[in-house]
Parts: C-alpha cells; sequence; structure tokens
C-alpha cells in the first residue's frame, strides 16, 4: 500500500488540521473589525478568508450548510464548491459558519466563534448531499446536553415538559435542579422557557447571540453549562450537531416556523409536510456522516473558547478540533507570529499580512 493510500484509509487525517487553519484565519480576519460596529464587513472578511485557506485543500468540497439564508449576509452558500476540486481529490460535504455572532463581533461582545463541520463520504459515489441534511425552516426548537445525560436509560424528549427534562438532567448529573446552569438565547419568544428554567431555580445564562458554542458547552468538560435550551438558527442547529455527536452528548431539535406565513410557505412549497412539525432531528439524524471532522476558533470568549488575544509579538488563538472517528478532542493553542504571519484571501489568492 503506497503512503497516499494509507492516508487515503483515514482521508480525514489529511484535511483536519487545515480546518483549524480556516477557522483560525476566519477569526483572525473577523478580529481586524471586532468591536468596529459593522457585522456586513467583519462577516465578509471571515469569508473571504476561509475560501482563500479552502482553495489550498486537497478536497472536493461540496457546501451543505452555508450562510446567507436567515439574514442575507455576505457569504458561502449552499451549494458552493470549497478545495482544489483536483481530480481524485477527497469528496467532502461541509457546512459552516466564518462568525457566528456577527453582531456580538461588532459589538465587541463575548460568544463569537467562526466554525466548520466537514463530513467526507465513503467513496467516491457516495452523495455528499446525504451527509448534511437540508433542514427547510430558518428556525428549530432545541435541546442540548451532555453524554452523561445522552448515556441515560432515561432520556430527554422534546414533548416532555421541560421541567422533567431538567429533572433527568440533574439526575444524570448528580446535582439538584436548582444547580443546574442553563443558556438560553435572550428573546422574547422565551418567556416561558425561562420563566420555567428561574421557577425550578436553575441558573439562567442569557446570552444575545452565538447559539453554536451555547449548545455545544454540555459537551465539554469544565465548560460551567449543563444544558442549552430554546429556539435557535437552522444551520447553527447543523453545526453544534456535528461536534455534539463527535463528543458523544445529545441535541434533540424540531423544525419551528416562526409565524403562519413560513408555515404555509413551508407546505405549499413541498418542503415540509405536516407530519414534519412533529419530527425530532437527533444529531444522528442531522450528521449521518461517520467521518466527521468539526473546528471553531473562538473570536471572543464563549462557554466554549477562549477569544482572539495579542501580546506584543503575537496573536494568540484557541481552537478546537474533533473527529466523530475516534472522538479525540485537540484544543490548540496557536501563537501567530506578528509581522510573519499571513492570510490567504480568496478574493485575490493574495497573502496579506495580520
Ligand atoms: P449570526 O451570527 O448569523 O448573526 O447568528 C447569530 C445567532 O445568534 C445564532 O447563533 C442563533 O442560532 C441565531 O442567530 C438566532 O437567531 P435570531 O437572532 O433571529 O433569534
Amino acid at each position: 500500500m503506497s503512503s497516499n493510500d494509507n492516508q487515503r484509509h483515514d482521508p480525514e487525517r489529511v484535511i483536519d488540521l487545515d480546518l483549524v487553519r480556516c477557522t483560525e484565519n476566519a477569526a483572525l480576519a473577523a478580529w481586524k473589525f471586532f468591536g468596529r460596529g459593522d457585522k456586513n464587513t467583519a462577516d465578509a472578511a471571515a469569508t473571504d478568508a476561509i475560501r482563500g485557506m479552502f482553495e489550498l485543500i486537497d478536497c472536493q468540497g461540496l457546501v451543505r450548510i452555508g450562510e446567507g439564508r436567515k439574514d442575507e449576509a455576505p457569504g458561502i452558500f449552499t451549494d458552493d464548491k470549497l478545495g482544489s476540486w483536483r481530480p481524485g481529490s477527497i469528496p467532502a460535504a461541509i457546512a459552516l459558519d466564518p462568525i457566528d455572532g456577527t453582531t456580538l463581533t461588532a459589538q465587541g461582545l463575548p460568544g463569537a466563534i467562526s466554525v466548520i463541520a466537514l463530513s467526507t463520504c465513503d467513496s467516491p459515489d457516495e452523495d455528499p448531499s446525504q451527509l448534511f441534511p437540508a433542514i427547510p425552516s430558518h428556525y428549530m426548537e432545541k435541546i442540548a446536553v451532555g453524554p452523561a445525560v445522552a448515556e441515560s436509560d432515561v432520556s430527554i424528549q422534546l414533548d416532555s415538559p421541560l421541567d422533567a427534562n431538567l429533572a433527568i438532567i440533574a439526575g444524570q448529573l448528580r446535582k439538584r435542579v436548582r444547580d443546574l446552569v442553563v443558556v438560553v438565547l435572550d428573546r422574547p419568544r422565551h418567556k416561558d422557557i425561562i420563566a420555567t428554567l428561574r421557577r425550578v431555580g436553575c441558573g439562567v445564562r442569557l446570552i444575545s447571540d452565538g447559539d453554536v458554542a451555547a449548545a455545544i458547552a454540555p459537551s465539554l468538560p469544565n465548560s460551567g453549562v449543563d444544558a442549552y435550551v430554546g429556539i435557535g438558527g437552522s444551520p447553527e442547529a447543523v453545526l453544534a450537531a456535528a461536534a455534539i455527536k463527535c463528543l458523544g452528548g445529545e441535541q434533540l431539535c424540531r423544525i419551528w416556523p416562526k409565524n403562519d406565513d413560513e408555515r404555509r410557505h413551508l407546505l405549499d412549497s413541498g418542503l415540509c409536510v405536516e407530519q414534519d412539525f412533529g419530527e425530532t432531528w437527533d444529531v444522528k439524524r442531522m450528521t449521518p456522516g461517520d467521518h466527521l471532522i468539526f473546528a471553531a476558533t473562538g473570536i471572543s470568549d464563549s462557554p466554549m473558547l477562549r477569544g482572539i488575544k495579542y501580546d506584543n509579538q503575537h496573536c494568540i488563538t484557541h481552537s478546537i478540533l474533533i473527529r466523530a472517528r475516534n472522538r479525540t478532542v485537540r484544543l490548540i493553542e496557536a501563537f501567530h507570529q506578528l509581522g510573519q504571519k499571513t492570510i490567504r484571501l480568496g478574493s485575490t489568492g493574495e497573502e496579506v499580512e495580520l
């Protein structure tokens, strides 16, 4: 077997560290606009950096989950092609968000990350569109928990009352319900959820944006977060599902049309049938591929990752790299030498200084 065949035997190994380079570069590019009040420019910079890095990656990457759907932001869209697309290179499906938390980035707030999930095809004939199935609605209901709860015989359910789910979570974590910390997006639509959490005495950590990191946090040791609950973006649900699957946790989701118009549109356009509104998506259904890799880099501090810091010689990034095959979690602290580190831009093919 040639060394090339060996690599093919485990194709994620050929790609995985380069995905961290993608999210690092996107986070570094976004950082130039951190706290500058302009979310679209920050997003465009992060997107350009991801495209630039992907041009150096030997894969045939088909974007299944991109940006721009919810808020018409600039970006990388579904069906875009990323990678070298050299004949014989690794076929893969990609889900990404160059910045989850564009408003947080513009406002200089914690909780923003850059994130990519990639699933390689088992064979050149496998259809990459099956590896990240399309979710038709803009939003989903979500509840995310860590491995100790996911492995429990008594499982949480989206249909169960929230306090019943909290009792299961507390039981599995050997905590009292009132000692649980639950993250919720601070939105009027979560009034009842927040009221329930306060009634049973949980610590409620309200975030203004960025629910990918929030949903992954319960699956990470010592994150200080026991569960994530609420309604957030569907692309974000898929990205979080990729990491949670690799970490052994669970995230249950359900399509949530935000109003009657969206519900009618989903039905009339044939994107949904009535029974889809009651179906639960777990992490296996959202990310069915076995050869899944997840990478993220912190832009600002979140329950998952520390954000970017500068010292007088370096820019320091914190990233996470996980793959489903062996569940190895790599936490990567990188010191980028100022004056030497460059970021390749997709728009020009040029390397620009930090
Ligand atoms: P952006 O980075 O695209 O602004 O998304 C941030 C985010 O907070 C997601 O993390 C979350 O899933 C979604 O927006 C919630 O949507 P909304 O702001 O419409 O409630």
